[in-house]
């Protein structure tokens, strides 16, 4: 194990590197060899009272991983050397660290398997660790559904660090620990995941089309589609601000990108696209034929064009400052009300990137993980305000942060409601947040954890309430403890 104290160097910066000057920085920064440094860590910290942030990929959209809002003084567990990925091809399972990134995960299991791929996001610098504790989302997801869904053990080092299993934590500690967020229910160190079939060839495409020509007629028809379709193809939608050359000089619009994801060949897709989706004109020379590791590749759009290798070297993402918050839609959205949605993304310079539900997303019950957000979500939306370097003081923060809050307040007639949905994994402080002076409240904390979990907000406080009554384990948006009386 090795510990580092302030003032930290470059490289211990590194792990800090999203903080402003002025963000809270931990007293400490422990890295693990081995799990008994993990239970030696949590041991010490329960004995003096230090609050602990566990990091494993660090891609908190708060920083709930590497910072306290609260200036509570903590101790940061970074898990980045317990990062081991064992596939065991008999059983098509693995064992994973939570300190490795899913790149790296997706990259040891196919070179023992062509045909073998795990549903989970699509940035490849996204920690295992994290990731899992809060559901994991991405292209696979209409096939085989979350991440968490194909998890059948974990390993995790309790309160009282000692470290359980499937078997030892009992049903309640283990539904609660695939996805009801990370830092709440222990420091899971690895997880024994399911692998899923992915066919030798997939196809992907990806078209851009300008808003203001029939783009628009295609995303009202997208709605329809793409979480009805076939389970074999995802389609996903960006829609962002871009410059437009013209004769006068340049000006806004906005664009919408196309993305898709199909498990077969290009001969196969066109079949299906022509038949349920012909409005989008596809052709055999938009789509690009490859293997499911390349395509992880090409979907991550700081590595495309480089060679799948590069998913085990640990790149990290460019830096950037963004502010992000969610929102599920049940109720296809109608044109004329897509048309002034586009206009807040203009004058907010807001992008927007939508995920299709349906599929096997549909056909898990509400109640099978924390994820509730199953049958009759059509798709999820993510509004995604992100700004320079030159910007990141508090006014030009505070601005941005501003208009993104607005386009979200006037898409309430458009989005899920009672509550109002949120991803966990995108996690939102603007929701509400635990009061730390006062210590963490159910009753307050309803407000916040029922749009990530809806009626599983309880059920999570409840075994929060028998396996950290004293709250040791928690964050500004941690599970609070609700404990029952007899
Ligand atoms: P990090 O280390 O910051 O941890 C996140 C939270 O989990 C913190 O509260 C932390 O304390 C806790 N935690 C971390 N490791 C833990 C452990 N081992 N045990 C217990 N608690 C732990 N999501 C998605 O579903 N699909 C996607 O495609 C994407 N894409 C994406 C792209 C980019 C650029 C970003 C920044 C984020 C995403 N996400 C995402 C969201 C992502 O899944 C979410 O932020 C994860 O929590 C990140 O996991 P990390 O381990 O990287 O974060």
């Amino acid at each position: 194990m090795t510990l580092y104290t302030p003032p930290f160097s470059n490289l211990q910066s590194i792990i800090l590197e999203q903080c402003t000057p002025t963000s809270p920085k931990p007293l400490a920064i422990i890295t693990p060899f081995l799990y008994s440094h993990v239970q030696s860590a949590v041991i010490c910290c329960a004995q003096f009272g230090l609050n602990i942030r566990i990091r494993s990929g660090g891609h908190d959209y708060e920083g709930l991983s590497y910072t306290s809002r609260d200036h509570i003084p903590f101790i940061l567990l970074d898990l980045n050397q317990l990062r081991s990925v064992e596939v065991d091809l008999d059983s098509k399972t693995t064992w994973v660290e939570s300190g490795a990134t899913l790149g790296e995960l997706y990259y040891w299991v196919s070179q023992k398997s062509d045909i073998l791929g795990f549903p989970a996001g699509e940035c490849p610098s996204v920690g295992v660790g994290g990731q899992l504790c809060g559901g994991g989302f991405g292209m696979l997801a209409r096939k085989y559904g979350l991440s968490v869904d194909n998890v059948v053990d974990a390993r995790l080092v309790d309160v009282n660090g000692r470290i359980l299993d499937r078997d030892s934590m009992g049903k309640d500690w283990f539904w609660a620990v695939r996805g009801g967020g990370g830092g709440s229910f222990g420091v899971v160190v690895s997880w024994k995941i399911n692998l899923v079939y992915v066919p030798p060839t997939v196809t992907v495409f990806s078209l851009s089309k300008p808003l203001d020509e029939n783009g628009t007629q295609l995303v009202h028809k997208w709605q329809h589609v793409a979480p009805n379709v076939t389970n074999d193809l995802f389609i996903n939608l960006i829609i962002t601000p871009v410059i437009q050359e013209v004769d006068a000089g340049s000006s806004w619009m906005m664009q919408v990108t196309i993305n898709s994801l199909f498990l077969g060949t290009t001969n196969e897709l066109l079949e299906i696209v022509s038949d349920v989706f012909p409005e989008l004109g596809l052709q055999a020379k938009d789509c690009i034929q490859m293997s499911w590791i390349e395509s992880v590749v090409y979907y991550s759009f700081y590595l495309r064009g480089q060679s799948i290798d590069v998913l085990k070297d640990r790149p990290a993402m460019p830096k950037s400052y963004f502010k992000v918050k969610s929102d599920y839609v049940t109720k296809p959205i109608p044109i004329d009300a897509l048309e002034e949605i586009w206009k807040w993304c203009l004058r907010a310079n807001l992008s927007l990137l939508i995920e299709p539900h349906g599929g096997k997303m549909s056909e898990i019950d509400e109640t099978e993980t924390p994820y509730p957000h199953r049958e009759g979500n059509l798709y999820m939306i993510q509004y995604i305000m992100g700004w320079d370097d030159e910007d990141r003081g508090f006014k030009a923060c505070k601005r941005y942060v501003g208009w993104v809050r607005r386009v979200y307040e006037k898409m309430r007639p458009y989005v899920s409601k009672n509550p109002r949905g949120a991803y966990v994994n995108f996690r939102d402080l603007d929701l509400g947040t635990n009061c730390n002076a006062c210590g963490a409240n159910y009753g307050e904390a309803r407000r916040w954890g029922r749009k990530y979990f809806r009626g599983n907000f309880r059920r999570l406080a409840i075994v929060k309430g028998m396996v950290d009554p004293t709250n040791f384990f928690s964050n500004e948006q941690s599970i609070p403890p609700l404990v029952l009386s007899s």
